[in-house]
């Protein structure tokens, strides 16, 4: 029986039984060892941490002497990383000191499974932070691995300036790597001779994959030399930090295994080529090139083969047995009960706008005249958000009972890509018609272009939760809605 609650915003929903899962996940396996079992939550100490979010002029490496009006979180090296064990609470008092009137900001602290009013979505689980305001996040990760944080207001302008940072949540590893670096990969909407910023966002890119941006960088360099240490098995936290770029990542010139996806452990498998879409993050391990030896990290996505970081062999050559990378510690979140799951289906796809936009766009007489104050260019089953901001907020796409379980099928109707991101849950990867993925749980899973995928859940938090794509012009204008756990 369908509750009246479950039909609120007219998400196509059944109550199933185990359903059919349409294509099987299938990857090469390669190593030996196993997951660790799951970590026990132990509370632990708290160090206070203060991010300001103000106007700091900023002289990246990529930036190639010019500095920038970036909007960062922290004064020092950008972006910060704050570190914790599982464990520690994490506890930020957030200053807003941002340069404009009524540049409101927040935190979102992005994968974490984290109680719902820390959760940084203005209107919908916080007051915005307004210029002069603080804001305090104190809540204890349940998580091990790597996450970030960023804005989230005006999000195609603030992490187009650099509103954002790393979260990493120690203490998954069931032996030590040999190296654990983090790099945090994003582009910049930089106009170099004028030492500005372009527009973040446009037309031409809102209505198709988004607004790509010319400087390309890795923690802020472009493509920069990383000492690892010679012939070690040294760990990789890739984060795709980008408002916009979708990546297709891979390792050359030496033996590489993805050992996480979006922060959670999997079973360790070799890294062919993996799509990392806007927030999402994969842990590699590879065998570091021997003394004075390299190995590239490569993008070969739509604008073709980039190289955007060298590991370079240091020091006396480790003795490492053959490649068989240490796995991680398994996930503790709860296994979604897929007999007796509900169904919701969604369909993304363009609006008449985005589809009127797009075919377009070499006639801007013709984009002139149109009405597109609304910008709803996406849609989530025919919804779109129904503003650029969340100061006016429809009713959710359905209100969820805690603690049932979830089979969401996702089903891209769209010539573009779209990675999804859920909040304060995480996705388990059931099925997909169109990609090679292990298993794993994900926080954003990327949909390519007429893939339809299921994944399942427990509705274990209670609050109200966004949904969408994390693509941010997408998102901003219509590929987003909210579900209620009650
Ligand atoms: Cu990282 Cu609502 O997003
Ligand atoms: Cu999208």
């Amino acid at each position: 029986m369908l509750t009246r609650r479950q039909l609120i915003a007219g998400a196509a929903v059944t109550v199933a039984g185990a359903a059919a899962v349409t294509g099987a996940l299938k990857w090469r396996k390669a190593y030996t060892r196993k997951l660790g079992p799951p970590l026990k939550l132990v509370p632990s100490k708290t160090s206070p941490l203060e991010l300001v979010a103000t106007e700091r002029p900023t002289s990246l490496p990529c930036f190639k002497g010019r500095s920038l009006p970036m909007w960062t979180f922290n004064d020092g090296v950008w972006p910060p990383v704050i570190r914790l064990k599982l464990g520690e609470r994490l506890d930020v008092a957030l200053k807003n000191q941002l340069p404009r009137a009524d540049e409101s900001t927040s935190i979102h602290w992005h994968g974490c499974r984290l109680p719902n009013n820390q959760d940084g979505v203005p209107y919908l689980v916080q007051k915005p932070v307004m210029p002069g305001e603080d804001f305090r996040y104190n809540f204890m990760p349940p998580d091990t691995g790597t996450f970030f944080f960023h804005t989230h207001c005006n999000t195609v302008e603030q992490l187009g300036r650099g509103l954002q940072g790393i979260l990493i949540v120690d203490g998954d590893t069931t032996e030590p790597y040999d190296a654990d670096v983090v790099l945090f990969l994003r582009d910049w909407q930089v106009d170099l001779d004028n030492s500005n910023f372009n527009s973040f966002f446009t037309l031409r890119g809102a209505g198709r994959a988004g607004t790509y941006a010319p400087v390309r960088s890795v923690n802020g360099a472009t493509n920069p030399d990383i000492a690892l240490p010679a012939g070690g098995d040294c760990r990789l936290r890739l984060i795709n930090g980008d408002p916009t770029r979708i990546m297709m990542l891979s390792v050359e010139d030496t033996e590489a295994a993805i050992v996480a996806i979006d922060g959670f452990a999997v079973e360790p498998v070799p890294l062919t080529s993996w799509t990392l879409g806007p927030a999402m993050r994969i842990d590699l391990v590879i065998r570091a090139p021997d003394t004075g030896k390299r190995a590239k990290l490569i993008d070969d996505s739509i604008s073709g083969r980039v190289e955007l970081a060298n590991f370079v062999g240091t020091g006396t050559s480790l003795a490492r047995p053959d490649f068989d990378p240490a796995p991680l510690h398994a996930v503790r979140i709860a296994e979604p009960d897929l007999a007796s799951a509900a169904r919701f289906d969604f369909a993304f796809d363009r609006t008449d706008t985005g589809q009127f936009v797009a075919t377009s766009l070499d006639n801007p007489v013709l984009i002139g005249p149109l009405c597109l104050s609304s910008r709803s260019f996406w849609s989530i089953n025919g919804h779109s958000w129904p503003d650029r901001d969340h100061a006016q907020l429809p009713p959710p796409f359905a209100v969820l009972d805690r603690g049932k379980s979830y089979i969401f099928t996702l089903k891209n109707n769209s010539s573009f890509s779209h990675p999804i991101h859920i909040h304060g849950h995480t996705f388990k990867l059931l099925s997909s018609d169109k990609q090679d993925r292990p298993p794993h749980h994900t926080d954003t899973l990327m949909l390519v272009p007429g893939e339809t995928a299921e994944v399942a859940f427990v509705a274990d938090n209670p609050g109200e939760w966004m949904f969408h794509c994390h693509i941010i012009e997408h998102q901003e204008t219509g590929m987003m809605n909210y579900f209620t756990v009650a």
